[in-house]
């Protein structure tokens, strides 16, 4: 029997995930590490922290299946995008890793746009230059640190590094790619133009591939760290919301998964590129060869929820501690306590600013509406419906972009919640389906590397032999209803809000120095 190895490097855990060759899961395991905030809206982490979660990782996997590292025939990777590891001419890591949710850039995406003109930002990778992509960071760097920018030989993505000390090689693939600003998305390589205007170095970048293409093979040094064995092939992978897709079987039109994790994503297969007009979501390359997808990002979906157990939650996690359950399921079933609507009370889920529908560093979050009759039922409620109308936001542009929704598929942490799946489908009017499998970005790396073993003839045909729907929810007809007045409400708040975020960040700047 052999299987297949999918190492997602996430920003809480690093998890290895050991799949069968027919799509079985066999044993996973998640090693975690800490986040570095230096300051409010900086994001970081080490990558050697990284490296040491996937060896550790892939050693346990492989312990808990008893399997020997000679029966794993590849190896995929994913991870959180748009990461920058800055590595000298040794290949040492010059500083920790700037995060996808660093919000320190907005100077330096203004003054790209600016050097390369918006015309062709836009032209070459479909999508506006934003805080959490990798190009402002480079920029970032030149403009702070020139000392560590004078010692840069390589960038590469969180998932990319990982795959340096797996190979030894320099290599990346197109939907990661897609979100550094520096590839052009249409054409599925790096743009000459954005490295050229920005003065980045071609041979700073890796090698790019497909998703299911093998991008090198395990070391005889990796080997002896990991467990795997010397030669195994290691495949391009995904960006996690690439592979996650993969993963929940979105490689088709008409398919849509909205996944709740940390962040809150709904991502639509695309045959052919195509950009809402208003530049509120993201087009990247798909993990499926030759194809795209467009994404709306929210950046505090599952993180609001965090945020509400970890601040106002302590009495639901220590009676969960006590009865060895869930906190989260706790705080739904304390969230069912209160009405459709929670009684006028809005959750604005921009803890960590926002990106679709409003690329804005310095949104923050808001309850709206709240009077004596509130408790906490309401503001759990509040927070599941408050994600869920930003997820209905992304909804309306894909659906106004003319993509086709056929089927919703439900994935990662928030899926798990029966009541947020049905706000969520009421919210947005389309039922959130659950699948056979929800092992997210590290289960459709697996699947790209079946790929390339020959296991199966492509993406969709891996796919199609793994993941069933296995349960769809009715839309409530009553409830999208009353959703729709408070959806509207809900939009309606930014717009009034909007010129206070900013102030309270100036001010906030201000009572820093
Ligand atoms: C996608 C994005 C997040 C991160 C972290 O654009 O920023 O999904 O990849 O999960």
């Amino acid at each position: 029997m052999s299987y297949l190895l999918g190492i997602d490097v996430g920003t809480t855990s690093t998890r290895a995930l050991l799949v069968a060759v027919d799509g079985t899961v066999i044993a996973s395991h998640a090693t975690e590490y800490p986040l570095f905030t230096p300051r409010p809206n900086w994001a970081e982490q080490d990558p050697q922290d990284w490296w040491a979660a996937a060896c550790e990782s892939t050693r346990a996997a492989l312990a808990k299946a008893g399997i020997d590292g000679r029966e794993v025939a590849a190896v995929g990777l994913s991870g959180q995008m748009h990461g920058s590891v800055f590595l000298d001419e040794s290949d040492r890591v010059i500083r920790r890793a700037i995060l996808w949710c660093d919000q320190r850039t907005a100077r330096q995406c203004e003054s790209i746009t600016e050097a390369v003109g918006e015309r062709d930002v836009i032209a070459e990778t479909l999508n506006p230059v934003l805080t959490g992509f990798t190009a402002p960071k480079i920029v970032w760097l030149r403009d702070e640190e020139p000392a560590n920018y004078e010692r840069v030989r390589k960038v590469l993505l969180p998932k990319d590094y990982v795959r340096l000390r797996l190979t030894g090689e320099y290599a990346t693939e197109v939907s990661d790619a897609s979100g550094t600003s520096l590839l052009n998305v249409p054409e599925r390589r790096w743009s000459d133009v954005m490295l050229d205007r920005l003065e980045i170095p071609r041979e700073w970048m890796p090698d790019v591939y497909e998703s299911p293409e093998v991008s090198g093979a395990i070391t005889a040094e990796a080997a002896a760290e990991t467990g795997l064995s010397a030669g195994t092939p290691v495949v391009g992978g995904g960006g996690d919301q690439a592979a996650g897709a993969v993963g929940n079987g979105i490689v088709r039109s008409g398919l849509v998964s909205v996944s709740t994790g940390t962040s809150g994503v709904v991502f639509a297969h695309l045959d052919e590129p195509a950009m809402d007009q208003k530049l509120r979501t993201h087009t990247f390359c798909h993990a499926v060869p030759g194809k795209w997808h467009v994404m709306g990002v929210m950046l505090s979906a599952g993180g609001s929820l965090r945020w509400m157990r970890d601040t106002l939650c302590g009495a639901e996690v220590e009676v969960a501690d006590n009865l060895g359950v869930d906190p989260y399921a706790l705080m739904s079933e304390e969230a069912a306590r209160a009405p459709v609507g929670s009684e006028g009370l809005i959750f604005l889920p921009y803890l960590t600013g926002e990106r679709t529908p409003y690329p804005d560093p310095y949104a923050r979050g808001v309850f709206f509406g709240l009077s004596l009759r509130h408790g906490k039922p309401h503001m759990i409620r509040a927070v599941l419906e408050g994600v869920a109308y930003g997820l209905c936001d992304s909804f309306e542009i894909i659906e106004a972009m003319g993509v086709e929704i056929s089927e919703v598929r439900a994935s990662g942490g928030g899926a798990r919640s029966a009541l947020w799946r049905q706000i969520q489908t009421d919210v947005t009017g389309h039922p959130h389906s659950t699948i056979n499998v929800d092992e997210g970005p590290a289960y459709g790396a697996a699947l790209l590397a079946s790929v390339a073993t020959g296991a199966f003839a492509s993406v969709e045909e891996a796919c199609a032999a793994t993941i069933d729907v296995v349960e769809r929810p009715e839309v409530d007809a009553m409830n999208h209803e009353l959703y729709a007045g408070w959806h509207r409400l809900y939009q309606s708040l930014y717009a009034q809000l909007r010129g206070s975020f900013q102030i309270a960040a100036g001010l906030v700047e201000e009572s820093r120095t």
